[in-house]
This record gives C-alpha cells, structure tokens and sequence, in this order.
C-alpha cells in the first residue's frame, strides 16, 4: 500500500487529517449509511481465491485445529495464512490430480507460494494485535463468526471502530475461558456430551502459581481447588470472573484513543 503520510508525522495529526473530512462529510445521512453498508465494509462479501479452499470441509468436516495452519494467531500481531507446506502435508496424498488443486501443486513445484487475497483488513493507522485477544479468552468466532461453516471465506462482522469500542467498553460480554477460544460451537452453560462444564487448568492464567520450597512454580491452592468445578452457567456470571481472572482492564483505558491510535 502507498504510504499517505510521510514517515514522522505525528500520529494525531494523521487523525485529524482523516477525521476532519470524515466529520464534516458524515453529517449527510446518505454518507454515513453508505459508511455502514456491507459495499463499503466488505461484510458477507466472498473474496476471489486462487484456490477455492473451504473451512466448511477442512475445520467443520475434517475437524483440523485453526492452530495447525494459522500456527501464529496465538504468538503474534499477525495471524498467518499457511504456506503451500501445510497443504502439501495431506494434499501429496489425497486428491493429488483434483484440478481444483493445480495452483498450490505448482506453487509447491516452482516454489512460490500462492497468493491469496485478504479478506479482512483494519487500515494501517489503527492498531491490531491478534494475541492479547486470544490470551485474554476472546473467540476466533466472536470475530470472525462460524469460519467453520463457511465454504468461501468472508468477513462478517464490519471491523469499524464502532465495532471495536463497542466490545471494548463491554468486553466481559465477549470473554469466554481460555479454551475454548478456538471452539466455534462453545456457550456460556451448554453442557457437553450431557455434563455441565467445569474449569480447567488452562483456562486459569501463570499468575496463579507460587515457589514451592525448592524454588520451583506450582499451582497454587485456589487453582487447585478451581479446576473441575462447575463454570457460572451464564455470561452475566462468567463474564466479570474472566475479566479479574484475565486482568482486562477498565472500559476508560480501553476506549481511549491511544489503545489503538498509536
Ligand atoms: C487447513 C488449513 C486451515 C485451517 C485448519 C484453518 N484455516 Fe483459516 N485459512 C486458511 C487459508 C488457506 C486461508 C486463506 C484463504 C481464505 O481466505 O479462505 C484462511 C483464511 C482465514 C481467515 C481470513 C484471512 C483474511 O484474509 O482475512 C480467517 C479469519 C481464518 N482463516 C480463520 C480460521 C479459523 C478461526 C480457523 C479454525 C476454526 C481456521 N481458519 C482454520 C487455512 C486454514
Ligand atoms: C489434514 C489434511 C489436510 C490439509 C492440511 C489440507 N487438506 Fe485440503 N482436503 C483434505 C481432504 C481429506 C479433502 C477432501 C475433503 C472432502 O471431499 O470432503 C480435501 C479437499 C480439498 C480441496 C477440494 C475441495 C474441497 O474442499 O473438498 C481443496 C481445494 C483443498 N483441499 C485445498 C487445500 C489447501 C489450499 C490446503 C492448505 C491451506 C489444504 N487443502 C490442506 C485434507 C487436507
Ligand atoms: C478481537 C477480534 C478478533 C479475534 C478474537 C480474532 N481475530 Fe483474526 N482478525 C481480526 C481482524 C480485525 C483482522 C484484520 C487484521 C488486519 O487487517 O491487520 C483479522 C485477521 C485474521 C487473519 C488474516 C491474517 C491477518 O492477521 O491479517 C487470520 C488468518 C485470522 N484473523 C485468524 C484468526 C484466528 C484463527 C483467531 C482465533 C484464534 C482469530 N483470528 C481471532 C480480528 C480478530
Ligand atoms: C469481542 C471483543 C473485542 C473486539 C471486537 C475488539 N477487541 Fe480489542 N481487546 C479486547 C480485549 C478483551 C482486550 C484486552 C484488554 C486488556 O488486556 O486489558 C483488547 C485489547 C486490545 C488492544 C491492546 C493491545 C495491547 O497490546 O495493549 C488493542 C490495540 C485492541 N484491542 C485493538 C482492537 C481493534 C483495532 C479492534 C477492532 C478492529 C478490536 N480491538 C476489537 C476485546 C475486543
Ligand atoms: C478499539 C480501537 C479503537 C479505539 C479505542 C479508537 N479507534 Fe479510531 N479507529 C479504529 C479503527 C479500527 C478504525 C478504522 C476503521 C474505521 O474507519 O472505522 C478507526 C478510524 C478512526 C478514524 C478515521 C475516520 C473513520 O472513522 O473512518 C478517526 C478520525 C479515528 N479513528 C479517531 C479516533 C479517536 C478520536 C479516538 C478516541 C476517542 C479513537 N479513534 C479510538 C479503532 C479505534
């Protein structure tokens, strides 16, 4: 992407300079529906891929873990899209002469990766940071909805501001246990396979340990006595013990401009 702003400039100038049109422009009613609508946004709109790879048959049929091709998501800024590698992996044995998998076949052979289209995109004077929301136990669903059921993969929440401060200023409404951050099926009180849910370690953050005499880190006794008991069934419940637990902190800090205006 060109860049618009030459290197230095102070990051409220560039706000104000997208913000003063933005101000005055939006005040007709016309703009700002456009603004919102899903042409402006890209909501529910398939992208063209160079290979029509579906989640609907890789993560809801086949059951693959987002982890074994976005191996990053958890670690990083940035949640990657998997090299031909990946796909290579199962894909020198099954469906080996499918032309539908020609392009990541050649890609392998000429040793280019394919090029796939992006289907979100936050501009480049807003700051995102995949891993604090995946270590703070927001859901790969709460974003980016049932990626496990679409066949082409679409954006479909609009990744306006609104939207970001809209969870920012309540995010015990979006927090869910760390392990099930990944799952596209989890609510607050459904039981699986007929039992109730109950924490579990990994659900319960590092600070939860202590030195024993040797010096070495244990879990201490309220993490202990935590695992295995019953999960508050609701969200109104959960929610505030998830943002203590995760220590998320308060809805003036995380609607300030700075947080992602850096
Ligand atoms: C077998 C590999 C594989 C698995 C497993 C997988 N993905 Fe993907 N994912 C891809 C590929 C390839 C793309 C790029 C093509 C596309 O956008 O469909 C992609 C794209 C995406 C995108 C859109 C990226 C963009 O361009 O903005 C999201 C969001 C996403 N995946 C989320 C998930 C989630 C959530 C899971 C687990 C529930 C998951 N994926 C599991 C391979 C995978
Ligand atoms: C863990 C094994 C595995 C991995 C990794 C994998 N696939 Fe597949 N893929 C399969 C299987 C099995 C099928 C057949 C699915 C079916 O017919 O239901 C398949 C089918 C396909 C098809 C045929 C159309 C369809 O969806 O049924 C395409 C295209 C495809 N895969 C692309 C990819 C791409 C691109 C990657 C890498 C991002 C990838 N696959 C990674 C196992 C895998
Ligand atoms: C708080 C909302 C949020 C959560 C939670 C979230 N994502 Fe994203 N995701 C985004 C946004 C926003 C983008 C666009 C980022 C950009 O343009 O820089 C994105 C982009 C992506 C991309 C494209 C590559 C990239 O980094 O631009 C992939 C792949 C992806 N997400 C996968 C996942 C997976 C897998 C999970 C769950 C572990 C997940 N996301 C959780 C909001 C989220
Ligand atoms: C569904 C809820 C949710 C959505 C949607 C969401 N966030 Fe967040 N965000 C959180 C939570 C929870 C945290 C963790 C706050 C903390 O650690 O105190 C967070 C933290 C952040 C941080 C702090 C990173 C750091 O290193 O301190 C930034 C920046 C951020 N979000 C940007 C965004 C942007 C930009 C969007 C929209 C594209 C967005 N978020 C959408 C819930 C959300
Ligand atoms: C939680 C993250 C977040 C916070 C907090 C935040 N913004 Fe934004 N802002 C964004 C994102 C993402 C975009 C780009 C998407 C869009 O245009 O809505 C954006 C876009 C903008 C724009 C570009 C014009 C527009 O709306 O398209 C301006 C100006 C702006 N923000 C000003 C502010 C000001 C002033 C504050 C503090 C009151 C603020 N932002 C707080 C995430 C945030």
């Amino acid at each position: 992407m060109p860049q618009i702003f030459p290197k230095g400039v102070n990051p409220l100038a560039r706000l104000l300079v997208l913000g003063l049109p933005m101000m005055f422009g939006a005040t007709g009613v016309g703009l700002a529906a456009f603004y919102r609508s899903s042409y402006a946004t890209g909501v529910d709109e398939v992208v063209p891929q160079p290979v029509a790879f579906s989640h609907a048959h890789h993560v809801g049929q086949l059951g693959i873990h987002c982890l074994y091709c976005h191996t990053t998501v958890e670690d990083s800024h940035f949640a990657n899209v998997p090299p031909t590698k990946t796909c290579m992996n199962c894909h020198m044995q099954m469906w080996t002469s499918a032309d539908l998998l020609e392009p990541v076949r050649k890609s392998y052979r000429e040793d280019k990766p394919v090029v796939w289209n992006r289907v979100h995109n936050v501009p480049h004077y807003a700051y995102f940071n995949h891993s604090i929301h995946v270590a703070k136990g927001v859901g790969c669903q709460s974003c980016h909805g049932n990626i496990d059921q679409m066949n082409l993969t679409f954006q479909s929440k609009t990744l306006l501001m609104e939207w970001c401060i809209s969870c920012h200023r309540n995010p015990q409404e979006n927090l869910r246990p760390k392990s099930e951050v990944f799952s596209m099926t989890w609510a607050p009180g459904k039981q699986v396979d007929g039992k109730d849910q109950v924490w579990r370690r990994e659900d319960l953050p590092n600070w939860g340990q202590v030195a024993d005499s040797n010096g070495k880190l244990v879990d201490s006794k309220w993490v202990g006595d935590l695992v295995g008991k019953p999960r508050p069934k609701t969200q109104g419940e959960l929610g505030p013990v998830l943002k203590d637990l995760y220590g998320v902190r308060d809805a003036v800090t995380m609607t300030g401009c700075s947080m992602c205006h850096r």
